[in-house]
């Protein structure tokens, strides 16, 4: 039978606290209890756990999720994923939204390291890569929907250049040519780079990048809502727009439709995420599938993993995403 933390303090004939204070090794063990705690180890074969380390660590078995805008179904989603294998590894999940703002994610970063969790699911934050490098070396992160050059951070993202490309390609495979880019704000890592997936596309397909038609947006329905007159009063108009994702793109629709513009036969639209209203509207959007559950469900095995001392060096931090081709789009021939 497995030998528990109790049986070693037993035999070592020391708390139990004494123990874990070993294993975790806190400095303030006298040498010789050491010794007589990692001696009963030994003998009785003892190899620690979370759990068994949680009784010194004081772990509270809460992890800290910061997302920036829970009402975007892409975070409820994502926030589904982690909390589903969280519980069923004996975790709760507390949430920190953040508006897309530095200042409030700064605040629940701190609030979460001092106070009460185990770790912490940092989901497209805005704040510099120091910052996150630095937060790494105090308590057990995981970054999602973004990355930075480290093999120190544990990591969870999709090819946002990569997908944008082949979005801002079926559009043209479909002849347009004068393809509208509503973006995402300037300060966020997955916007940039769905903008640099729009530029390249256009490039490889020998388009000239025009500025007039690229829109800055923030990733709000509203803001594809207001925005899509300021495509609208461009001469000539564009004949498709991508949406750096699915609710800015949905508010595009909406407006789209109150103008009296038909989609897609006036006019082309694709998303980003494939949220579950992306295949609801009517017509179906065009949309990048963004696999947002399994990016949650995976955040939290890698953060249980590095708390184990588990190393899964085929581990891969990127995720799978594809185009998923609806009733938004059409051939302008
Ligand atoms: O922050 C909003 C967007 O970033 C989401 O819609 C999703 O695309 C994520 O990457």
């Amino acid at each position: 039978m497995k030998s528990t933390i109790k049986d070693v303090a037993k035999e070592a004939h020391v708390s139990i606290m004494t123990v874990s204070r070993v294993i975790n090794k806190k400095e303030y063990i006298a040498s010789a209890t050491r010794e007589k705690v990692l001696k009963a180890v030994r003998k009785l074969h003892y190899r620690p756990n979370r759990v068994a380390r949680s009784l010194v660590v004081q772990k509270t078995n809460f992890i800290g999720l910061i997302v920036p805008d829970i009402a975007n179904p892409f975070f409820g989603d994502l926030a589904k994923g982690a909390e589903r294998l969280a519980r069923e590894k004996g975790y709760n999940l507390i949430l920190g939204d953040t508006d897309g703002k530095v200042e409030n994610e700064k605040e629940y970063i701190e609030a979460m390291r001092a106070n009460m969790c185990d770790g912490i699911i940092l989901v497209a934050p805005r704040i510099e890569d120091t910052v996150i490098l630095e937060l790494n070396d105090t308590i057990p992160l995981v970054l999602v929907d973004r990355s930075i050059k480290s093999d120190k951070i544990l990591q969870v993202w999709i090819d946002n250049e990569g997908a944008a490309c082949k979005a801002v390609e079926h559009l043209i495979e479909l002849e347009h040519r004068r393809i509208g880019f509503l973006t995402g704000p300037k300060n966020v890592q997955n916007s940039l780079r769905r903008e640099e997936g729009y530029k390249r596309a256009l490039k490889k397909h020998g388009i000239t990048f025009d500025p007039e038609l690229v829109v800055i947006g923030d990733f709000y329905f509203k803001t594809g809502y207001e925005k899509f007159d300021t495509f609208f009063k461009l001469k000539p108009r564009p004949t498709a727009i991508f949406a750096s994702n699915d609710l800015m793109a949905l508010g595009l629709i909406n407006r789209a439709k109150e103008r009296g513009i038909d989609i897609p036969g006036d006019l082309s639209i694709v998303g980003f995420d494939d949220i579950f209203l992306a295949s609801m509207i009517d017509p179906p959007l065009t949309t990048v599938l963004h696999p947002t559950v399994e990016m949650g469900i995976k955040a939290i095995d890698r953060f249980l993993n590095r708390l184990d001392d588990i190393e899964k060096e085929e581990e891969k931090s990127y995720l799978v995403n594809r185009l998923i081709i609806r009733g938004s789009t059409k051939s302008l021939r």
